[in-house]
């Protein structure tokens, strides 16, 4: 298999992406095997919308799966399907992997999907999300996958966004301490769309059979007649996958990203990041509904030629405190990609590391961590215990691949606690102060990245470029914003501190605080409300909610609070984690009306911040400093 050779180390290899990005990209584009290879790398002729590799032709499932049989690797396991929720485990090798994918494509087409159509997939980490998802892109139809924790409602709010031809669901999903029923959440979702699917194929579990419809149609039985399709070559950039991500508003933005840019920039990365290779293994422990499940549980590592684990389950806690070391021992994994929480999690199980003396994880070679912010605590704890270099990457579902982080396979950087490192080729961070112009080193600011973006990263939001230019790229001119805060050091290292706008990360879940404020708001004894994200020691932030109620109610608050924290579960899903709602007298606010989220949010953190000069009434945060205080 080609891959580009490497000449030069991190500096100079950066330098000439944002240099001679033509030159650099088309050479990575040589570890990809195109139809048709592309002559040009940037098309910038729709500028602040670009598009990579415009005259290029490839085929994303082929370069997965097919390209790798055709060259030897038939007989490689190209995915470990480890599943201690339902005692199973199997592996598919890369031929019997394309030889099912294959199948799946038939009977999409089969019953109608074509290239361009969407198809929605809702289901838990077992291997027919993956099938799903590379049978789409077998022969050019768009994916978009929904996180098993969203209720009814997201799932709807995303079927009338992306107007599948199709849904594709499993009967269950399985969480430690409950079977959580799949079909009838699809169900209530489409009774609440207004798009209708033609088709539903549900993959039926043991655990909990689902009832079927008119419109669904069982797996096995659909995949026993089908007729296996071929790759079908599709333009690089023709959309491969929509992918929605929480915004400020309740309304989530489809990510939408290409074929070729995606599979030139994974593949890159996956060597030059994550110091991975052909033949070796890797194990994202994520979920497929999230962009971590899609780069680095399915493609990149596919696109390599590596083995992928898929677990279900989670990786700490119930039914095996150690399975994280379990899982890198039997598989034989090198590289271990999760989220700071997981190893949280396992401190706290497991202070003194000594379930890992059980497992013999001689393999493994790098720990990464991405999701959010890596505390130093932690990333110090995880270095002790495992002797092997934990690499904090930062990233976002719209870039699909590193923005900043440390390039092991190209040249491993120092270490640094609280920095992912350093950008990677094609993003040129910077670091803006309030009027736009780059703030000097160890200042804070809004990270933003000049456009234009690498390849691999958004094409736009699904159908709505004006929301895709108003959401992210009209805040500073010319530059696209991350909604991260951070400052970079006098080596260029890059931190990045969180969010300055309302998205939270809940144990590496990202979550719209707006969404939450929009369920809350809708409560009919509600008058005014408010949500934030607190720092939380092990998911890293939690939402707390705080209502104010209409007057003259005759009702204990009490049980009000517990109806608003039911409701944020069904109608966003478990994965919300809104535990506390406060009934409080009054919000703080501005003397223009808007409420001080940032203030209350420090004040609960328990940091001593001044009071804005803007604020109406400071009686109002006094009042509420006791409870926002209060230890969760
Ligand atoms: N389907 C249905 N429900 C789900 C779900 C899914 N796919 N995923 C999560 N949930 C539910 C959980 O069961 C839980 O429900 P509960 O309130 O009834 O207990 C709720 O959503 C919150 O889940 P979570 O935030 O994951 O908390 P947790 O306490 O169950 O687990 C961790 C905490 C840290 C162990 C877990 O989040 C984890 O392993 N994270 C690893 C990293 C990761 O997945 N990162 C994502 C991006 S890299
Ligand atoms: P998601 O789109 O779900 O991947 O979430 C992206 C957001 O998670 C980013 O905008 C950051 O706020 C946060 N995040 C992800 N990785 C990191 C990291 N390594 N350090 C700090 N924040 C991170």
């Amino acid at each position: 298999m080609t891959q580009a050779p490497k000449q030069n180390g991190y500096a100079a290899e950066y330098r000439r992406s944002l240099e001679d990005p033509e030159g650099f990209w088309l050479d990575a584009a040589r570890a990809v095997d195109w139809t048709v290879a592309p002559t040009r790398a940037l098309d910038a002729s729709e500028a602040p919308l670009y598009r990579w590799f415009p005259d290029g032709r490839l085929n994303t499932c082929h370069n997965a799966l097919d390209r790798h049989v055709d060259a030897g690797r038939g007989e490689q396991l190209a995915l470990v399907y480890d599943s201690p929720v339902t005692d199973r485990k199997t592996a598919f090798t890369y031929r019997e992997l394309r030889d099912e994918v294959a199948r799946f494509a038939g009977v999409l087409a089969g019953l109608g999907v074509a290239q361009g159509d969407r198809v929605v997939i809702y289901m838990p980490m077992i291997p027919e999300a993956v099938v799903a998802m590379l049978a789409c892109a077998r022969f050019g139809a768009v994916h978009s996958v929904v996180f098993g924790g969203f209720a009814a409602r997201e799932l709807a709010v995303r079927i009338d966004d992306a107007r599948p031809k199709l849904v594709v669901a499993a009967s269950c999903g399985i969480e430690p301490a409950r079977v959580v029923p799949y079909k009838p959440l699809l169900d209530d979702a489409l009774a609440l769309a207004e798009h209708q699917p033609e088709h539903c194929v549900i993959r039926q579990r043991p655990q909990c059979a689902a009832e079927m419809t008119g419109r669904d149609l069982d797996w096995d039985r659909a995949m026993a007649t089908a007729e296996p399709v071929g790759c079908v070559p599709v333009a690089a950039t023709d959309p491969l996958y929509i992918l929605y991500t929480s915004g400020t508003t309740g309304r989530p933005k489809g990510v939408v990203r290409d074929n070729g840019g995606h599979a030139v920039a994974l593949r890159w990365s996956l060597e030059n990041v994550y110091d991975t290779h052909p033949g070796e293994v890797f194990w994202a422990a994520s979920d497929v509904g999230w962009v971590v499940g899609h780069s680095y549980i399915v493609y990149a590592p596919l696109l390599t030629g590596c083995t992928t684990v898929l677990y279900e389950g989670k990786p700490v806690g119930t039914p095996d405190a150690g399975a994280l070391w379990r899982v890198i021992a039997e598989h034989r994994v090198t590289a271990l990609f999760t989220a700071p929480t997981a190893i949280r999690a396992v401190k706290k199980e497991d202070p003194r590391g000594e379930l890992l003396h059980a497992h013999d994880i001689g393999s493994l070679r790098h720990l990464f961590l991405a999701g959010e912010r890596l505390d130093p605590e932690t990333y110090h704890w995880a270095t002790d215990l495992l002797g092997v270099p934990v690499v904090d990457n930062w990233w976002q579902t719209e870039t699909g691949w590193p923005i900043v982080a440390n390039p092991m396979g190209l040249e491993p950087h120092p270490l640094k606690a609280g920095s992912p490192t350093v950008p990677m080729p094609g993003y040129d961070v910077r670091i803006l102060d309030a009027t736009g112009r780059d703030a000097p080193p160890g200042a804070d600011g809004a990270v933003a990245i000049r456009l234009p973006l690498p390849p691999g990263t958004l094409l736009t939001v699904w159908q709505d470029d004006a929301r895709y230019v108003r959401s992210y790229l009209s805040a500073y001119s010319g530059h696209y914003l991350t909604g991260d805060g951070g400052r970079k050091d006098d080596d260029g290292y890059v931190y990045v501190m969180g969010r300055i706008d309302d998205v939270i990360n809940v144990a590496g879940h990202r979550l719209s605080t707006g969404a939450m404020e929009e369920v809350l708001a809708a409560h009919p004894d509600v008058a005014e409300c408010a949500v934030v994200g607190v720092t939380d020691p092990l998911k890293g932030q939690v939402p707390r909610g705080l209502v104010v109620l209409k007057a003259g109610l005759d009702r204990d608050p009490r049980d009000i609070a517990t109806e608003l924290v039911a409701a944020v579960r069904d109608t966003i899903g478990p994965v919300a984690a809104l535990r506390r709602v406060d009934v409080v007298a009054a919000l703080p606010k501005t003397r223009s009306g808007k409420i001080l989220r940032r203030t209350m949010r420090d004040i609960a953190d328990g940091r001593d911040t001044e009071l804005p000069s803007t604020i109406d009434d400071p009686a109002v945060i006094e009042a509420l400093r006791p409870v926002l205080r209060d230890d969760l």
